[in-house]
Formats: C-alpha cells, sequence, structure tokens
C-alpha cells in the first residue's frame, strides 16, 4: 500500500517574531507545499530521496539518538521530526521508503522545512498506526525542529497543520490556540521572492536566534525595572506587558531603561502584538485598506526596529505600493525571502506586472518563474491519503 503526505507552507500577514516571544501571529497556509509519497516498510528505517540533484537520498535509523547530518543537509528536518516522536515517547516500530517532491520554494521564508518536518511526523505516524492530537503534534514538531539550531517559535508548524481553505489562522501561544479567521472575498495575497535565498539552517539562522535572546533580555530588564518601579504592568511575560493596554506608557517606560538595540527590538515585538489584534478586527470587518496600512507599519517596524529587512524586501514592498496594493511587507524571518502584498481583485494584475517588469525583468532579464511570484490562496492543512 502507498501513501502521500501533503504539507502546506504557510504565508504570514502578520505577527512577525511575535510567536517566540509568546504574541499571536496571522499566517495562512497556502497552496503550495512538500509532498512525501512513501510506503510502509517493516524495519525502523527511514529512506527517502527526490528528483532534485540537490538533495541527495539519505536513510537513518528509528532508534535514539538520532544524530545530526552535516549543517544545511536537509535529511536534518526528517531527522528532528523523528527525534522529536521518538523523545515524546512514541514507539516507531516501522519505517518508511520513499520521494520527497515539492513546490513550495525552499529558503524562501515559507516554511517548506516546517512542511518536510510536519509531513515526515504525519508519514511515520501513518506508518505506525498513530495519530496524535494536532494541537499537541504542532507544539511537538515546533520543539523537535530547534534540533537544527534556530530557536524558532511555533507558527509555522501550527499553520501548516491547522490550514483552513479561505481563512487565516489567528495561532496563539502558551498554550497553542488556532482560531480560523475568514479571509473577506476578493482579497489576494501576491508572493513575491525578493532572489535572495534566506537559509534556516545558515547565515540567517545566527541572526535570527541574537534577535530571539535580544528579546528575552529586554523583557528581563524591563520586568526587573517595574519590579522596582512598581508600575502597572504584568511584566513576567511580553503578553502580559500588551495586556495592560498602555503601549505608550509602556514603551516610554522601556526606553528608560533598555540600551538602543534592545529598546527597538522591544518596541518591535510589542508594537506588532498590538498590531495583530488589529490586524484581526480589520480582517474581520473586511477592511482592506486598514488590514493593508497595518501590513505597511510592520514592514517599517521590521526594517527599522527589528532589523530584518534587505534592501531587495524594501524595494518589493515599495513597487507594490506604488502598484495599487493595499499593503506589503516581508514575511517569514527576513534576511532574505518573500514579500508578500495585499490587493483586491482589481490591482492583483497590475501589481504582478508592475513587479515583473521593474523588479524581475532588470535582475533576470526575462519575467519570473510561478514560483518566484505568485498569488497564494488560504488553503487546508497538512493530511495523509492512500494512493
Ligand atoms: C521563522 C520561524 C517562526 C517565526 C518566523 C518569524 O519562520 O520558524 O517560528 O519566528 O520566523 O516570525
Amino acid at each position: 500500500m502507498s501513501w502521500r503526505v501533503t504539507a502546506p507552507g504557510r504565508v504570514n500577514l502578520i505577527g512577525e517574531h511575535t510567536d517566540y516571544n509568546g504574541l499571536p501571529v496571522l499566517p495562512i497556509a497556502i497552496d503550495r507545499g512538500i509532498r512525501v509519497d512513501f510506503r510502509v516498510v517493516d524495519d525502523p528505517v527511514v529512506r527517502l530521496d527526490s528528483p532534485s540533484s540537490h538533495f541527495a537520498p539519505f536513510a537513518f535509523q528509528l532508534k535514539r539518538p538520532i544524530e545530526a547530518a552535516a549543517r544545511g543537509d536537509w535529511s536534518n528536518y526528517v531527522r528532528a521530526a523523528s527525534r522529536g516522536l521518538l523523545e515524546h515517547g512514541v514507539r516507531l516500530e516501522r519505517g518508511i521508503k520513499g520521494t520527497v517532491t515539492g513546490d513550495v520554494p525552499i529558503a524562501s521564508g515559507l516554511s517548506s522545512s516546517s512542511a518536510l518536518v510536519v509531513a515526515s511526523a504525519l508519514a511515520l505516524l501513518k506508518a505506525n498506526e498513530l495519530t496524535l492530537p494536532l494541537l499537541r503534534l504542532a507544539a511537538l514538531m515546533a520543539r523537535a525542529e530547534r534540533f537544527v539550531g534556530l530557536e524558532g517559535g511555533g507558527m509555522d508548524q501550527a499553520a501548516c497543520l491547522h490550514g483552513v481553505a479561505g481563512h487565516a489562522l489567528r495561532i496563539a501561544f502558551d498554550p497553542l490556540r488556532v482560531k480560523p479567521v475568514r479571509v473577506p472575498e476578493g482579497w489576494r495575497w501576491v508572493v513575491a521572492s525578493s532572489l535572495v535565498r534566506a537559509e534556516k539552517s545558515a547565515r540567517a539562522r545566527d541572526a535570527y536566534n541574537e534577535r530571539a535572546r535580544q528579546c528575552r533580555e529586554a523583557l528581563e530588564e524591563v520586568r526587573d525595572a517595574v519590579g522596582v518601579e512598581r508600575t502597572p504592568y504584568q511584566a513576567s511575560s511580553y503578553r502580559g506587558l500588551v495586556s495592560a493596554g498602555d503601549l505608550d506608557g509602556l514603551l516610554r517606560h522601556a526606553r528608560r531603561v533598555l540600551a538602543p538595540v534592545l529598546f527597538r527590538r522591544f518596541r518591535h515585538v510589542v508594537t506588532e502584538g498590538r498590531r495583530v489584534a488589529l490586524a484581526e478586527q480589520a480582517m474581520s470587518d473586511g477592511d482592506l485598506h486598514r488590514f493593508g496600512d497595518l501590513m505597511v507599519q510592520s514592514h517599517e517596524s521590521l526594517r527599522d526596529d527589528y532589523e530584518v529587512s534587505t534592501p531587495e524586501l524594501d524595494e518589493l514592498v515599495t513597487l507594490a505600493r506604488e502598484a495599487g496594493a493595499a499593503g506589503a511587507r516581508l514575511t517569514g524571518a527576513g534576511f532574505g525571502g518573500c514579500a508578500v502584498a495585499l490587493c483586491d481583485d482589481g490591482t492583483v494584475a497590475r501589481v504582478m506586472e508592475a513587479l515583473a517588469a521593474r523588479f524581475y525583468e532588470p535582475r533576470l532579464g526575462g519575467p519570473p518563474r510561478g514560483d518566484m511570484m505568485f498569488a497564494a490562496k488560504p488553503s487546508g492543512g497538512a493530511g495523509v491519503q492512500e494512493m
């Protein structure tokens, strides 16, 4: 018997670098993803290959400890999933043999790696006739993926598993919760690659982890100061700080106690948390322009305060807006990868034409490939089917 797992990539609409700080995010699962075609084998072994020459075939035993392959090796995502399940006490007595394909561009900030992690976990669970509740699996895979060395939050794995066609997902953390939010008729999402790879397992990883560390440090310093000065904030977490409501007061306070870099990181996190709540409301109200404005503010904050944008991402955002997009921003961790633009039925073609002519043509000498720029549809989550 053979099986196919499909696991979508995601485009984060707003709420960037908030997940590992315990604040909500608002992504969509998209109609592109990773596919694993496999059959079950009686030995506890994983054997996978890919038609792409970039991805060498590999095999490993489903026995602890599962060692990491060389840095950047794609098998590490499958090893991470296997290790996560085994460490959770899941008995994996049978293995899988199969082929991985996909149409989500890799190293683009669209979570191809988390899709592979989730797909591997679903394949192994199916091979062993086991299931786990989706929320538990999402949280488990978020922890498991840290095996590759990125101190990621839980957005990507949750979006991949919980996608709902036609809906964005409000994902909240500690504990993980997912609420689908209907995307209004006629809202269109254009995804455009900056043509700069954002490798989760390489350069971007160190910059990402540095941001995570700075956020923890900023929180600790604000918390210590708040304790001393007895202000009204619930300072033990970012969520507590934001829920107090008085953001301006909080930022005035933080500016006094934090070094400038830490203050800027802090300001991004707390204002982005606020923007997610406002964006969810704008989506529920069908207010395209309010949502678009919030995306632009998010991009500016990621560019200036969080310092994860690049000149190419900034250019994509500017060009999309000039061509009539309601808003645009970098999506995913940044340091390269993609931008996402919010359009309506009337502007989507114009925005794509403008990006093709003004961003891609000068760089590529021709139009972008279909996986460099596309309109993404909010889609369903990962699943396994019999073939
Ligand atoms: C990466 C991580 C996510 C999230 C984003 C930034 O995609 O895997 O957990 O932190 O970056 O929002």
